[in-house]
């Protein structure tokens, strides 16, 4: 019986011996785009590479990437949804397509998991007016071995992927799924039988979707592949649920331990809750995030109250969020070391977070328990006021998601738009919902944000130069309008200090130095004395931007070509961002 870890590395392996470079997972973050909290498929941190720019790892990558989706929160605690999880991927950037991609594919789950063909069935795009019925696809799988009639046609809706926002590389797919149930599998195959579970995606990028709603040929086209680590796990195992594998064995048993029960037969959805809940936010701190007010520390703020809340109804009392933490640590930190080295804020950060939340957690549920009890039984339409629900939040730490929750519970709704009135009431007294102004799309490589991302370089040298080597980034997110960004530092920068930054950086931008970006291997680059993030993990090729004699960093890009292009740079405000962590805006303006 195969395990997740094992599954991970006989894929990788499969692909490294393909011709496929190993790179390492990105951040859960973003980085530098301000339109996706998390990162939910293993394409998206490549999506620059997909849509032209060189990879410094080559053309054949393979990789385990670490995604968080937020969208399905609520529906965590039933059987199959998780909010983390592991997607392995392979690409062909400009190299291989169709055809190899299919006949690895197929090698990789006859030949290396030794699933019979007759339990394999493919779907392939069935064409449309945008792009033509996929024969290459159908033909190469026939040809391989899947006869006619376990090759289902669909349309857009199902075999058809992308762009993660409105615009951006996109292409036919084709599906594979393997046959769960107990009888041989029927000879033709209906997509709609959910004895036949979706296990790879192989999606054939050959299009660029413009503003205006146009497919338009890439010049290079690519191969996206993504395989959920956790869900084929299951399937191989003959398991109808990923929490029944050894991936949430351990997290299990240690809440067995700190309840004091032995292994119950069944796992309730309050303990699926806790298991993947504080899963992904250990994963998620693993990765610099501290809970907050917005944006994914609110996400990950979300999480563990509500794991602490489930906690509450198992009838755990004491702190048990960083016990939980330490079991995910050991069980996954050979693979993904960052969350070894990041091991103390980790359980820094849950305890503080459990603290702070139980103190207001009683006393939160019995005033929630009195706005219930004030509405008498007979009344049918039972909801709480935005202003009490706000209340629940502002003062009791009750995120909005939880005060519908346990309204729901006792068949209560929520006056939603109440509550985002005297949300946003609050905000603008407090002007924090300036955070919030993102728009939507797909990640913005525009040349605005490009400028801004040098000017960040150049800032960050300017920093060190004025505070300290101690500085280094935190964080970074760039908009075209502005740039963001965190960096430890313990305490508020002076104004002083400030205009000194500012007139670094702005020197800098007047010498109009060239920035040259050249690729070397990892162990180069750090001994070139290029700045390197230090929870970032690397891949051995990295990229290397230099800025004249000024900054010289390991980076992804994208960047201006002269330093001169950026303008004038003005800092906006500094403030805290969290514990001996300070945040920068600023702008770039029309030179004077
Ligand atoms: N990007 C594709 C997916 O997430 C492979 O299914």
């Amino acid at each position: 019986m195969i395990t997740a870890a094992e599954l991970r590395r006989k894929y990788i392996d499969f692909f490294k011996r393909h011709g496929h470079v190993e790179i390492k997972s990105a951040s859960l973050v973003p980085e530098n785009d301000p339109t996706c909290l998390f990162n939910t498929a293993g394409m998206q941190p490549l999506v620059p590479y997909l849509a032209g720019a060189d990879h410094p790892a080559g053309t054949r990558l393979t990789d385990c990437q670490k995604c968080v989706r937020t969208g399905d929160i609520d529906d965590v605690g039933d059987p199959v949804h998780l909010t983390f999880f592991e997607m392995l991927g392979n690409w062909s950037l400009g190299d291989y397509f169709r055809k190899e991609a299919i006949e690895f594919s197929f090698e990789f789950l006859t030949s290396e998991l030794g699933i019979p063909v007759e339990q394999l069935a493919v779907t392939v795009f069935g064409g449309d007016e945008d792009a033509p019925f996929d024969e290459e696809a159908f033909n190469t799988w026939n040809r391989l071995g899947i006869p006619a009639e376990r090759i289902a046609r669909l349309g857009k809706k199902d075999n058809w992927w992308g762009p993660v926002g409105d615009t951006g590389p996109c292409g036919s797919d084709t599906e594979m799924f393997y046959w769960t149930g107990p009888k041989p599998a029927p000879e033709k195959f209906d997509p709609s039988n959910k004895l036949w579970v979706e296990i790879w995606n192989d999606v054939f990028m050959q299009f660029n979707k413009t503003e205006d709603g146009r497919y338009v040929e890439l010049s290079r086209r690519n191969v996206d592949t993504g395989m959920g680590l956790e869900r084929v796990t299951a399937v191989l195992q003959g398991k109808a649920s990923c929490y029944e594998t050894e991936v949430f064995a351990g997290i299990f048993s240690a809440l067995d331990e700190i309840r004091g029960i032995s292994a119950p037969a069944e796992r309730t959805p309050a303990e699926r809750i806790i298991a993947d809940h504080l899963r992904a936010a250990t994963f998620i701190i693993g990765d610099g995030v501290q809970p907050g007010r917005v944006g994914a520390p609110y996400v990950l703020r979300r999480l563990i109250r509500r794991a602490i809340r489930e906690g509450r109804k198992l009838g755990i009392e004491g702190a048990f969020t960083s016990r939980i933490a330490k079991v995910v640590i050991a069980q996954f930190g050979e693979f993904y070391q960052e969350l070894v080295r990041n091991e103390a804020s980790i359980v820094e950060e849950l305890d503080r977070e459990e603290g702070q939340f139980a103190a207001t957690l009683d006393r939160g549920t019995k005033e929630f328990q009195k706005l219930i009890d004030r509405v008498p039984a007979f009344v049918a339409n039972k909801v709480i006021s935005g202003k009490n629900a706000f209340n629940l939040y502002e003062t009791y730490g009750f995120p909005i998601e939880l005060t519908v929750e346990m309204a729901k519970e006792q068949n209560f709704t929520v006056d939603m738009k109440g509550y985002e009135e005297a949300l946003k009431k609050h905000q603008e007294q407090s002007r924090a919902g300036a955070e919030q102004k993102f728009k939507g799309g797909l990640a913005d490589h525009s040349e605005a944000t490009a400028r801004l991302h040098s000017a960040t370089h150049l800032m960050q040298a300017a920093l060190r130069k004025v505070l300290g080597n101690h500085v280094e980034q935190r964080g970074s997110n760039i908009t075209p309008e502005r740039l963001r960004f965190d960096f430890c530092h313990p305490d508020k920068v002076t104004p002083e200090q400030l205009a000194e930054v500012e007139r670094l950086v702005n020197e800098a931008i007047d010498r109009d130095l060239e920035i040259t970006c050249t690729e070397m291997a990892l162990e180069d680059a750090k001994a070139t004395g290029a700045m390197a993030i230090f929870t970032e993990k690397y891949n051995d090729r990295v990229k290397v931007y230099r800025m004249g004699d000024v900054s010289c960093e390991i980076c992804g890009g994208p960047h201006a070509h002269r330093t001169g292009e950026l303008g004038h740079f003005r800092i906006l405000k500094e403030e805290s961002s969290s514990r001996g962590v300070r945040r920068i805006k600023a702008v770039l303006e029309e030179r004077k």
